[in-house]
């Protein structure tokens, strides 16, 4: 069994991130591009849909503190990766850290789930996609997609019982952002530079506007007495009191998701080691602000019976529209903006899952043809390909609640395995030159692996068992595939 445990080194991996020739990745990014890169992909669903979800089906107006918990955990993991990213700068995220420390086992268990936080995320920023583009639709009075065609069939319209069949605007803006990314990141980053003003400055409106539209009630009792909630789809989760929170936070942790794929674009950083730790606990530092004050200003305009009934989808333009009168144009701007939002998070998550699987198949671990690169915009397109119809399937087929705990859950797993990680790098490579140190780093681990532990516990049992079984399939395509093509297996490293 030792070579579960077998790591790669380091140096090799240090040698992986000078290689050229075909294979290599363009440095073009700057610390700016990265904090742009982290927010691109933080600001999404996560605010704009998951919020009003855990308000109606967790925690209420209390939901704020779940984003404090959320935010606290990510701190916590954002400086663990941080010291990780500024020591092991190149591609491949927590995957490649744990190679490096907890060997080759571990690192399987993280590449595989990492699919959750980024290609399964991305299908749930489709599906928010697909809410808020038949809201446009209507805004430019088109009669929207039919029920049937943008939702799945685990989904019934409220009232008509018409089922949905399969998500097409969220298969769709999957497939044309999959050919964004073939055609190259560094287009791609002029283009979320863009959008991500425009989002922080949505954002910003919404919060100083709709901040004299709140109405005190909606904010009493600010922490819901503890009790159950049964969701449409007949799952009974925790609702208020801590165990509200702590699902809550479980739930809108997937606004944070994000900031750690700036670490999958150490690769393509022009100076990892100064510019990761700054991409990452910039753009963590600016959302949770922001967050915050989202969600205290959303909770405060509408009703938690609101976000359980119609305004449960595009719940921000729905709240605007029907309780800030006079602001229909900003109903329609953040529409508009969301939409575009949305977009950059998708191309960042998708950038990140093919990123991930880049290294997994330089390493043997998944089939080469993951890192089979484009001869003239030198990108895994292969790989793009691939994972738009896996995607596409998640986001065709499955309601936004599944695969957006399903992503939280993977996310989350991942980031304690990083805390405990970094710790286990610190004990046996003191000596590794490292731009970024984490203060109190026993402390800092053993919170994380704590707060994000908690979230865990606050998903519930559904969400457990997908995550378990996603990682059974995983130890099948390991032991299977993975563990005989393995470059260090096969002793070429
Ligand atoms: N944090 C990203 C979002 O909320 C994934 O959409």
């Amino acid at each position: 069994m030792a070579s579960l445990n077998r790591t790669k080194s380091i140096d090799l991996l240090m040698k992986d991130s000078g290689a050229d020739g075909e294979s290599a990745l363009k440095r073009t990014l700057g610390a700016w591009s990265l904090v742009g890169l982290g927010i691109g992909a933080i600001i999404g669903a996560g605010l704009f849909v998951r919020t009003a979800a855990a308000i109606a089906e967790r925690a209420g107006p209390s939901v704020t503190l779940a984003f404090i918990v959320a935010g606290i955990g990510c701190a916590f993991a954002g400086l663990c990766y941080a010291e990780f990213a500024s020591m092991i700068p190149i591609a491949g995220s927590a995957y490649t850290y744990s190679y490096a420390t907890m060997g080759e086992f571990v690192a399987w268990i993280i590449g595989w789930d990492l699919v959750l936080e980024y290609a399964v995320g991305a299908a749930t920023v489709a599906i928010a996609w697909s809410q808020y583009f038949n809201k446009l639709l209507t805004i430019f009075g088109s009669s929207p997609i039919p029920y049937q065609w943008s939702h799945s069939p685990f989904e019934t319209m409220t009232g008509t019982g018409v089922q949905g069949i399969m998500n097409i605007p969220a298969v769709l803006v999957l497939l044309v952002l999959s050919l964004v990314l073939v055609r190259g990141t560094q287009e791609s980053a002029l283009l979320n530079g863009i959008i991500v003003i425009t989002k922080v400055a949505i954002v910003m409106m919404v919060i100083g506007i709709g901040w004299g539209f709140m109405n005190p009630a909606n904010h009493t009792p600010y922490i819901p007495a503890a009790t159950t909630y049964t969701t449409k789809l007949g799952v009974t989760h925790a609702y208020g009191g801590v165990m509200g929170v702590l699902g809550a936070a479980g739930v809108v942790f997937f606004a944070f998701i994000g900031f750690d794929a700036v670490s999958t674009a150490a690769q393509e950083a022009k100076n990892p080691a100064r510019d990761m730790p700054i991409g990452i606990l910039g753009s963590l530092v600016v959302c949770t602000i922001l967050y915050v004050l989202f969600a205290h200003v959303l909770s405060g305009v509408a009703t938690v019976d609101d976000f359980r009934g119609a305004g449960g989808e595009a719940s921000v333009s729905f709240a605007i529209e029907k309780y800030m009168i006079g602001y229909g144009w900003l109903a329609n701007l953040v529409t508009v903006a969301i939409l575009a939002g949305f977009s950059s998070v998708i191309l960042v998550m998708l950038l990140g899952q093919s990123r991930v699987f880049y290294s997994m198949s330089r390493d043997g671990l998944v089939p080469k043809v993951f890192s089979d690169t484009h001869p003239k915009y030198r990108t895994p397109w292969k790989s793009n390909l691939l994972f738009f119809f896996f995607t596409a399937a998640f986001a065709g087929f499955l309601p936004d609640s599944i695969v957006g705990e399903m992503t939280s859950i993977g996310t989350l797993f991942a980031f304690i395995l990083v805390c405990i990680g970094v710790l286990i790098l610190r004990v046996r490579r003191p000596d590794l030159p490292r731009s970024f140190r984490v203060p109190a780093i026993w402390v800092v681990s053993t919170l994380g692996v704590i707060v994000c532990s908690a979230m865990i516990y606050g998903l519930g049992v559904d969400t457990w068992i997908r995550l378990i079984v996603w990682l059974a399939i995983g130890m099948v395509f390991y032991f299977g595939y993975g563990r005989k093509h393995s470059a260090l297996e096969k002793g070429n490293r």
